[in-house]
């Protein structure tokens, strides 16, 4: 089992954080509602969340995930990430977690320095079940140039 070394306080900050998140979400296509934290320990900010915002045109559609690294990258924020989770919608499967889609595993390959050891953590809706996993195991042989 992967290990996600985060407090009980920062587990906590990051469940409530998520649902706010996820609560902020713009779908109205999917109704699919993903909310995202990525936690960076120690600034200022620690907490940058991102949902998903749809678009008529549907490729134009951005991930919760690539919304809070990419905010986070803008905002100057590219350095001592700790830990990225995920939630998905409550209209689905309630038992099971979120894994995100491979576009965003992509992005995460771009920004995410320690493949091994930074912890990805996966929701069930609820916040029920939580399962932690690293790049290595949710993308093996990235493509990188
Ligand atoms: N979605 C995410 O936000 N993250 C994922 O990892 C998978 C999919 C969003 C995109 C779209 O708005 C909706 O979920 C349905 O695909």
């Amino acid at each position: 089992m992967i290990s996600h070394g985060l407090s009980d306080e920062e587990l906590q900050c990051i469940e409530e954080q998520l649902v706010e998140a996820r609560s902020r979400a713009y779908c109205p296509y999917s109704k699919f509602h993903v909310g995202c934290v990525l936690f960076v320990r120690g600034t200022q900010d620690p907490y940058i969340c991102g949902c998903n915002i749809e678009n008529a045109s549907f490729g134009a559609t951005i991930c919760a995930e690539r919304v809070a690294m990419l905010k986070a990258m803008s905002n100057g924020c590219q350095e001592r990430w700790t830990a990225l989770a995920i939630i998905g919608d409550t209209s689905g499967p309630r038992d099971k977690v979120i894994t995100p889609c491979g576009m965003c595993r992509q992005v995460m390959n771009e920004f995410i320095k320690d493949r091994e050891t930074f912890p990805i953590l996966m929701y069930s809706p609820d916040l029920k079940k939580l399962q932690v996993t690293n790049l290595n195991e949710l993308m093996p042989m990235p493509f990188n140039l």
